[in-house]
C-alpha cells in the first residue's frame, strides 16, 4: 500500500535523537544521550496519595470533561508562582494549561506561522521545537549567541531588512547548550523586540532548575506590549508523565490558543491537573525544587570536573548554572557520528550535536546530559567519552 500523506509531512523526518536513544537503551550502556529527569526523584508515593485524595474529594468531577483553559485553582497557583519567582505580573487570564510544553510549541506554531514565514532562533536550539515549527513550513534564520545569550548588536539591521514572524528562544539553562542569558541581554533583546513589535516565544522547560546564585527572570518582565508567549512545564520539577504544563501570554493570545487547543485535545486531563494542584498545595514545592537542584547540581559538578580533567586539548565545554546539559565542541576534524560509534564500543553514549542546528549544522559538537546518572558513574563515563574523543582526534590527525 502506498499511502498518500499531506505534503507538509515531507518537511519532517523521524528525530535522529530519538532513533539514537532507541540504540543506546541497552542496559549495559551508560547514557549521556537522553534528556530524562532522574526517575528516582519522582514522587511516586505522593502522586499515588494525591490521586486517591482527588478521586475521593472530587468524585466523578475528576473524570469529567472540563474547561479548555484549565483547572482554575491550578491556573491560580501558576500565576502566583510566576509573579513571585519569574518576575511576571500574571493573572489567571494569562494562564492556559496545556498537555506538556511540547504541545504548547505545536499550538503556538499553528497560531503564528504561515508557509514561508521566517522564524529566528538560537543555533543550536531545541530540536523538537524545530520539528513542531517545520510542519507549518517556515524558514529558519539564526541569531548569533555567546555564553551570555543572544548577541543583540546587529539584529536591528536585520529586522529593518526583513522582520521575522516570530522569535523562539530558551534564555534559561538552554537545551542543548546549557547556557543562560544575562539580565542585560534579556533587557536589550526585549527592548528591540518591543520597538519592532516582534512576537517572542520563550521556552522555560528548565527555568526552576537553578544550582548557582545567579540573577534571571522571564522575558515577560521586560514585555510592555504583550509580545512574549512564555511556556513553562511541570515535567522537570514534578514528573513528565503527567503531561501538565502552561502558557503565559496576553489574554488576546490566550483566547486564540484556547480555540486551537479545542481542536487539538479539547483540554488537558482533568485528573492530572487536579493531582498536580493537590500535590503543589499539600507539599513544600520549594523544598522539592531544592532537592532536585542539589542532586543535579552535584551531577553537573561531577561532569564539569571530569571534563576539565580529561577532555583533550582543543575541546571546549559550557558551564551550565542549571538545567540538564553540557555542550562540548571538539576540533573540526572530529565527526560526532563517528565519535558516537566509538563511544558505544566503550558502552557510553552521547548525542551528536548536528541535529540541534536549525541551519548550518556543526558536526564537531555533542550534547551531554548529567541528570540521569550518579556522580561516580558520571566521572567514569565521561572519562570514557574523553578517551574516545582523544582517539578520534588522534585518528583524524594521523
Ligand atoms: C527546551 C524544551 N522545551 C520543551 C520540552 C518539552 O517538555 P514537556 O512537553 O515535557 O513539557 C523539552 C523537553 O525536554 C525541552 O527540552
Amino acid at each position: 500500500m502506498e499511502y498518500q500523506f499531506a505534503s507538509r509531512t515531507k518537511k519532517v523526518t523521524a528525530s535522529e535523537v530519538r532513533e539514537i536513544l532507541k540504540v543506546v537503551a541497552r542496559p549495559e550502556i551508560m547514557s549521556f544521550a537522553g534528556g530524562l529527569p532522574a526517575p528516582e526523584l519522582f514522587p511516586v508515593d505522593e502522586v499515588s496519595k494525591q490521586c486517591q485524595a482527588v478521586l475521593e474529594e472530587q468524585g466523578p468531577k475528576a473524570l469529567q470533561y472540563a474547561t479548555t483553559e484549565g483547572y482554575t485553582p491550578l491556573r491560580e497557583w501558576i500565576a502566583n508562582r510566576l509573579n513571585t519567582k519569574w518576575g511576571t505580573t500574571a493573572g489567571i487570564e494569562n494562564v492556559l494549561i496545556v498537555s506538556g510544553s511540547q504541545s504548547a510549541l505545536d499550538m503556538i506554531s499553528k497560531l503564528m506561522l504561515d508557509d514561508g514565514d521566517v522564524v529566528w532562533c538560537e543555533n543550536p536550539t531545541y530540536l523538537a521545537a524545530l520539528t513542531a515549527f517545520r510542519l507549518l513550513g517556515p524558514t529558519f534564520e539564526t541569531m548569533p549567541s555567546d555564553d551570555n545569550g543572544v548577541i543583540v548588536e546587529g539584529l536591528e539591521e536585520r529586522i529593518l531588512q526583513h522582520k521575522p514572524r516570530m522569535v523562539y528562544v530558551i534564555p534559561t539553562f538552554q537545551n542543548p547548550s546549557g547556557r543562560t542569558w544575562s539580565m542585560e541581554r534579556r533587557k536589550a533583546f526585549m527592548e528591540l523586540m518591543t520597538k519592532y513589535e516582534i512576537m517572542v516565544v520563550e521556552d522555560n522547560a528548565y527555568y526552576e532548575l537553578c544550582f548557582d546564585d545567579i540573577e534571571y527572570c522571564s522575558l515577560t518582565k521586560f514585555d510592555t506590549k504583550g509580545l512574549v508567549i512564555s511556556v513553562g512545564s511541570f515535567s522537570k520539577v514534578l514528573c513528565p508523565g503527567l503531561r501538565v504544563a502552561w502558557i503565559n501570554a496576553n489574554p488576546t493570545v490566550i483566547d486564540k490558543l484556547v480555540i486551537i487547543k479545542q481542536s487539538t485535545d479539547l483540554q488537558t486531563a482533568t485528573l492530572n491537573q487536579m493531582v498536580v494542584h493537590r500535590f503543589l498545595t499539600h507539599n513544600d514545592f520549594d523544598a522539592r525544587v531544592k532537592l532536585i537542584c542539589d542532586v543535579y547540581g552535584a551531577r553537573r559538578d561531577a561532569m564539569l570536573d571530569e571534563l576539565a580533567h580529561s577532555l583533550p586539548e582543543g575541546c571546549t565545554f559550557t558551564r551550565p548554572a542549571g538545567g540538564m546539559f553540557v555542550w562540548v565542541t571538539m576540533p573540526e576534524c572530529v565527526n560526532s557520528k563517528s565519535l558516537l560509534d566509538r563511544c558505544l564500543k566503550y558502552n557510553v553514549a552521547v548525542v551528536p550535536g548536528h541535529s540541534f542546528y536549525a541551519v548550518e549544522p556543526k558536526h564537531n559538537t555533542v550534547r551531554l546530559n548529567y541528570s540521569n546518572l550518579p556522580p561516580e558513574k558520571i566521572h567514569f563515563g565521561v572519562s570514557k567519552v574523553c578517551q574516545a574523543i582523544a582517539e578520534e582526534i588522534a585518528e583524524a590527525e594521523a
